[in-house]
């Protein structure tokens, strides 16, 4: 099929998730190959060729893949998937990694996975869906706070309230209702759960998965896990919390039930899958699903995969990921984001980043471009999460100092970063 071992690969992405993606691919020694990265950015500019395609230009997409004979395409962020890139490129008999647009629903439609939960009787929160404000409001009366107010779509990590009383409450439905995040038919009015969040991977080939490790996310801009959400300021991987008896209630209570729901919709579900879960006593609870890696637990967790990531994506599209055995370095891996200052609200573009160069890199150490972009041989933040910073090694502690040392060698101005992350595990 890959005349001479030789193989095109597209990533379509350009965030620190792809980057790292991007790495794993160049470094497979499986195949010789040329690397597209759609558009990509500064970090993946020097490992494979940028294309500055838009991705929800799925003709010019098209166009471009057939024009370069693509072998592969690796999908990273939800919004193509969910807006059915996958179904989109099958049908041009174009091989792709990532769920289709009906399955996407998980992650794009917020409402699609609480039926399925009731449905699979799958651990979540309680909730109520509601088509207007008034019938909203008149549920929220009685109500015990705090309440979790979402919208349905894809709303970037946007679109969840957390709400501790009621005029908070009503102010997270009207915004929604009044279309803060596109049109809203519908609002979801969750329970809150308490607990220790972790984000738990799988891969799969539509027919057999396996287990794609831990991580453990911090969504707020702030120290000890205060101000806005984020996309995600810092990671690390291995969760703390994970172990076989834990895993296996994952896997039986909500991963299985959930392929079982997908297949009596007469679907597959080909892809990375991550559930965000809310442990508690040892208890999993499903919190949302994501159809893809998670940003920047990708960054942590693929260092430490033994296994060839693109031996396992083309067993994926190829149907025989069973044959595979998936293996992980015994280590501890940690992610800090360096952000543009001002994010998640407002910052500053077109900042140049000097002295990149000055960086240490070695396979513990490495640094994935997000936000970035590269002109003239000059890098600029283009975007509010810049720069992610990943060590590798026996503890998480040393990690981290390892990542801050090197943030405070960059001496980028215009940055800033959560210098807690993994405190949950270092300081206790
Ligand atoms: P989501 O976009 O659904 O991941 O929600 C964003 C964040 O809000 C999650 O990572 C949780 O920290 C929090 N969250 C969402 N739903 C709940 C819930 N029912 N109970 C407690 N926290 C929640
Ligand atoms: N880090 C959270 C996410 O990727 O959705």
């Amino acid at each position: 099929r890959y005349i001479n071992n030789y193989m095109k690969i597209a990533i379509l992405g350009s965030g620190g998730r792809e980057h790292a993606i991007a790495i794993k691919i160049y470094k497979s020694n499986k195949f010789e190959k040329k690397l597209y990265c759609i558009p990509g950015n500064a970090g993946t500019n020097s490992i494979a060729q940028n294309v500055d395609i838009k991705l929800n230009d799925f003709s010019k997409i098209y166009n471009f893949l057939k024009q370069k004979k693509i072998d592969l395409v690796i999908v990273g962020p939800e919004k193509p998937l969910v807006d059915g890139i996958v179904d989109y490129l099958e049908k041009k008999n174009i091989k792709v990694f990532g769920p289709n647009q009906k399955v996407s629903q998980l992650e794009g439609s917020k409402i699609f996975t609480k039926k399925i939960c009731e449905k699979y009787n799958i651990p979540t929160a309680k909730f109520g869906i509601f088509e207007n404000k008034e019938d909203t409001f008149d549920f929220l009366k009685n109500r015990k706070m705090p309440l979790v107010i979402k919208a349905d779509g894809l709303a970037a990590g946007k679109g969840v309230y957390i709400c501790k009383d009621m005029e908070s409450s009503k102010n997270a439905v009207s915004e929604i209702f009044n279309g803060k995040f596109g049109k809203a038919d519908q609002i979801l009015v969750e329970e809150f759960l308490e607990g220790d969040e972790m984000s738990y991977f799988i891969i799969s080939d539509g027919n057999k998965y396996k287990s794609f490790s831990t991580a453990q996310d911090h969504k707020r801009v702030g120290e000890g896990d205060t101000g806005k959400n984020t996309g995600g300021m810092g990671a690390y991987s291995p969760s703390s919390l994970i172990n076989d008896n834990l895993e296996k209630k994952i896997i039986n209570k909500i991963i299985q039930p959930t392929l079982d729901a997908i297949k009596d919709m007469g679907q597959q579900y080909k892809g990375f899958l991550y559930a965000g879960l809310m442990i508690k006593n040892n208890e999993p609870y499903l919190i949302e699903y994501n159809v893809r890696m998670g940003d920047p637990e990708c960054q942590t967790i693929l260092p430490l995969l033994k296994t060839d990531l693109l031996d396992l994506i083309l067993s994926c599209c190829n149907k025989n990921l069973e044959k595979q055995n998936i293996e992980w370095h015994e280590k501890k891996s940690l992610c800090i984001v360096l952000c543009s200052k001002g994010y998640p609200e407002n910052y500053k573009n077109n900042i140049e980043i000097t002295d990149l160069d000055n960086l240490d890199s070695s396979e513990n150490d490495l640094i994935y471009h997000a936000g970035t972009k590269v002109l003239d041989e000059v890098v600029y933040a283009v975007g509010g999460r810049v720069l992610n910073f990943v060590s590798i090694s026996d503890d998480y502690l040393i990690s981290r100092n390892k990542i801050i040392n090197q943030i405070k060698k960059l001496n980028w101005k215009n940055g800033f970063y959560r210098s807690d992350i993994g405190y949950k595990v270092i300081n206790k």
